[in-house]
């Protein structure tokens, strides 16, 4: 069975499917995205997905290049013919292929490239032994709420983790307080238990994940602030985590090579992860079954 994307209204053989040299997305970073986790054929927290897809086309006067009905139905049919169980949706939509010229095209339609990628059920060591983060400067823009295509620094502050030995890089704003990871929302629990995250605002994406563990957090008791945390706080925590989509609640055990607490990830953590998993098994499946 070959991987399968979608491209424009058309399934085609991965290895075969390309865009348009003068695709917006390629020319200008013009283009927005989501990543939805398709976990044991369950499309995960679709709906919050879709909605901020249709706040960042929004945001950017990108038009919808379907209606949100019929991508649902392309979604659905593109799991289907590549028929994995465990995978990540990737959604991509640009203003479209237009002459090179920085204002907008009149006439151009916008451009949707879907694709799947399998993956691995999430590693037991990373929930047991945790991962590595380092920090470095938030290089970003001011819009970092819009989920674009545009990921450069994103791109460097990963490899620049990666070249460190650590899993993730968390972004520090110009008075040092942690913004957010490369592609994660950064958390820390502080020595009196409190579950701290930095507020949405421009300065970072409003992680789909990140809304799930606060609501799980509100249905768990535990107490919960929207704050900013500075590096040296996050230093001195009794615990840290990120949490994305594919990676929904990572334990983080050192930062900057140095060690979070004990070096052993949370309870707090440990119990999110639980709690985050059993949403997920609870989800509806994807496709109908027979
Ligand atoms: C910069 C950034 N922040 C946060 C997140 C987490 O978002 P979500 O939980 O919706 O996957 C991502 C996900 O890729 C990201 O790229």
């Amino acid at each position: 069975m070959p991987r399968v994307a979608y491209v424009n209204g058309r399934y085609i053989e991965h290895r075969r499917a390309a865009v348009h040299v003068e695709d917006r997305g390629y020319q200008f970073a013009d283009g927005v995205y989501e990543v939805i986790h398709l976990y044991r054929g369950r499309l995960i927290d679709e709906a919050p997905h879709l909605d901020r897809l249709d706040r960042s086309l929004g945001e950017l006067g990108i038009a919808w290049p379907v209606s949100r009905a019929a991508l649902a139905l392309a979604m659905r049919e593109l799991v289907r013919r590549n028929r994995y169980a465990t995978a990540l949706l990737y959604i991509q939509v640009t203003r479209g292929v237009a002459p090179r010229d920085h204002k907008f095209p009149t006439d151009t339609r916008s451009a949707l490239v879907m694709t799947v990628r399998p993956i691995s059920e999430f590693p037991a060591e990373m929930r047991d032994e945790g991962i590595k983060v380092i920090t470095i400067d938030d290089l970003r823009w001011a819009r970092c709420d819009i989920k674009t295509v545009a990921l450069l620094p994103n791109v460097l502050g990963k490899q620049a983790a990666a070249e460190s030995g650590a899993y993730e890089a968390w972004m520090c704003d110009t008075d040092g307080f942690v913004t957010e990871g490369t592609s994660s929302n950064a958390w820390i629990v502080t020595a009196d238990g409190t579950l701290v995250t930095r507020p949405a605002g421009p300065d970072i994406l409003r992680g789909i994940t990140r809304q799930a563990i606060i609501r799980i957090a509100g249905d768990m008791g535990l107490t919960f602030e929207e704050r900013k945390f500075s590096r040296e706080e996050a230093l001195e925590a009794r615990e840290a985590f990120l949490s994305n989509s594919s990676h929904f609640v990572t334990p983080v055990t050192s930062i900057d090579d140095t060690v979070i607490a004990n070096g052993n990830p949370g309870s707090l953590s440990t119990a999110l992860h639980g709690r985050y998993t059993e949403f997920m098994d609870s989800a509806p499946l994807a496709l109908s079954r027979g």
